[in-house]
């Protein structure tokens, strides 16, 4: 091919597939985390001389401390960053890997069964934590201020305590049982062994020290050294596996983002091993053929299940760590989108016999979103799997340990814990990543950006998408956090419907398009959005009203 034809294509595709959107610098700075003193943090360092990325650090840490059962630095997570000066956009991957010694068996009894309780409750269920090192690396990196600025709100709320809240409360009595069983835990979280009343304080002295650790010496302060040796030597005498060189050895990726385009919009999204922006381009690409304003919400809501049962599908059988296995290329191909869309009926569910396993899971986890007034913007989704992840807390140092090694396939082609389907793509490997749902995204075109994520397990691809909906509606950020939530992801064969917000007549609306419904005994999700109007550089915010969490916009003196 002439040179000249290629260097057409070759921008023609730099257009089509990345755009790059030129605005003005906001007016003021906005964060929206699940957690007042995260949010606080956040612009205490803005505040300081700090940008969006030092701002994440200290959000991330913050949150570490006061949501110990949705993230820490036991954890892992996916930062979605989008620079100003440059309009660099990168994921740092924290996510944890599978210890050395790991292997794809590890959960299975002498029956070949999976045993569930070794992948979910204490120290074997933890994979390497990430958190710790995407710390150094962003505020190095990324941010104006020093690792030790930025973490020094999180130290102090270490110290000082935060109150306990209805919402930890709940969260502690779920994994009772488990917390119970690490006796670091059982000292910090909980009360002569039961959830403790509202308002006590929860302090966190030797979380503090791991903090000031890292602090003073970034991620070695806690991947070697001390704060390693109580590591390794805790989780092995309660049955874990991981080793120093394990600790020695984790390090973060910097990814290439996932960009889907959807009408004028371009959403940028989290890549492998975050199935998130891969299900949700799948999902989008398909929803563009069909223009849903032709229809009413029913049919609406019918399109976009049967969009979502596709995608969940594909993500069952192809998608894991991308540096362990191949994904096929064409999954996000708008080709592809007109394949499966072409296999929906507009008036009638699909059978799933007529396509074939799915996996997925995860409960807990939180977000936070950041606009800084410089326009620098951050979207994180941070976990460590389920409520209060393995429940296992090493002693002397505070960390409370994941339990995402869950988020693997424990066992080939049989139900998990959600009565979803494992696979082979996501097999449990030493040192591999398991595959995650984690969703940060950006959405914009000349005119608007939102920034979006939320918690919420196999949950929170769905809920970005139809928050990305709501948004192209034109929906305010109070709005979109508001919104009522459905859920489908191929096998449970089932449309997952919030206990609120559907009126019989909606719920009825389901069935008479073949699909079988399950109300679910509460609502879902905690996102945390950040709107921006180009043209006028307004701000809008919003914390969802499921949750605890708190959306500011602040003018930052500079
Ligand atoms: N642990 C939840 C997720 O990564 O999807």
């Amino acid at each position: 091919m002439p040179r000249f034809i290629v260097s057409i294509f070759v921008l023609l595709c730099l257009i089509s597939c990345s755009q790059s959107f030129v605005e003005k610098k906001p007016h003021q700075a906005a964060i929206a985390t699940a957690h007042p003193l995260a949010t606080q943090a956040g612009f205490n360092i803005l505040e300081q001389g700090g940008n969006a990325f030092d701002a994440a650090v200290a959000i991330t840490a913050a949150l570490a401390v006061v949501e110990p059962a949705g993230s820490g630095l036991g954890g892992g997570g996916f930062w979605l960053l989008h620079r100003a000066s440059d309009q660099k956009q990168i994921m740092i991957d924290g996510r944890e890997t599978a210890p050395s010694a790991a292997h794809r068996d590890m959960y299975l009894d002498q029956h070949g069964q999976h045993n569930k309780k070794a992948s979910l409750d204490g120290p074997l269920a933890a994979g390497i934590p990430g958190v710790p090192a995407a710390l150094d690396h962003i505020s190095q990196h990324y941010g104006h201020l020093t690792l030790k600025q930025a973490l020094s709100p999180a130290i102090a709320y270490a110290k000082q305590g935060f109150k306990v809240t209805p919402h930890y409360q709940k969260l502690v009595s779920f994994r009772l049982q488990a917390l119970n069983n690490s006796p670091a835990a059982k000292r910090i979280f909980l009360q002569d062994g039961t959830p403790p009343q509202t308002d006590t304080l929860i302090k966190q002295a030797d979380l503090a020290l791991t903090l000031e650790k890292i602090a003073a010496k970034g991620a070695t302060g806690f991947y070697q050294g001390t704060v390693a040796q109580l590591l390794v030597d805790g989780a092995g005498e309660a049955g874990g596996i991981w080793t120093l060189e394990d600790l020695a050895n984790y390090q973060i990726k910097e990814r290439n983002t996932v960009k889907t385009h959807y009408q004028d919009y371009q959403i940028t999204s989290a890549a492998l091993p975050s199935s998130g922006g891969i299900v949700l381009g799948t999902i989008l690409n398909q929803l563009e053929l069909f223009d849903l304003s032709d229809y009413d919400i029913n049919q609406q809501r019918h399109l976009i299940t049967e969009t979502m049962r596709r995608a969940y599908f594909d993500r069952s059988r192809y998608l894991g760590d991308s540096d362990f296995i191949t994904v096929p290329e064409h999954l996000t191909a708008k080709s592809y989108a007109k394949t499966l869309a072409s296999t929906i009926d507009k008036i009638k569910a699909t059978s799933n016999e007529t396509l074939h396993t799915s996996t997925s899971k995860g409960e807990d986890t939180t977000h936070f979103s950041v606009l800084d007034q410089y326009g620098n913007r951050v979207s994180a989704t941070l976990s460590i799997n389920y409520p209060f992840g393995s429940a296992f807390v090493v002693p002397g140092t505070g960390v409370l340990l994941n339990d995402e090694m869950d988020d693997f396939s424990a066992q080939i082609g049989a139900a998990n814990v959600y009565g979803l389907i494992g696979n082979e793509a996501n097999a449990i490997a030493a040192n591999k990543r398991p595959l995650s749902s984690m969703t940060p995204t950006f959405i914009e075109n000349e005119d608007h950006l939102m920034i979006i994520g939320t918690p919420g397990g196999s949950r929170i691809i769905t809920m970005v998408l139809l928050a990305i909906l709501d948004f192209i509606e034109g929906k305010n950020a109070q709005e979109i956090v508001s919104s009522p939530r459905f859920h489908h992801q191929y096998l449970p064969n089932e449309v997952q419907l919030e206990s609120t917000g559907f009126s019989e007549q909606e719920k009825m609306a389901f069935r008479h398009f073949g699909h079988s419904i399950k109300v679910l005994d509460r609502q879902y999700g905690n996102m945390q959005i950040i709107i921006y109007d180009k043209r006028t550089r307004q701000l809008d915010a919003a914390s969802d009203p499921r949750g605890e969490g708190l959306a500011t916009i602040q003018n930052i003196k500079r």
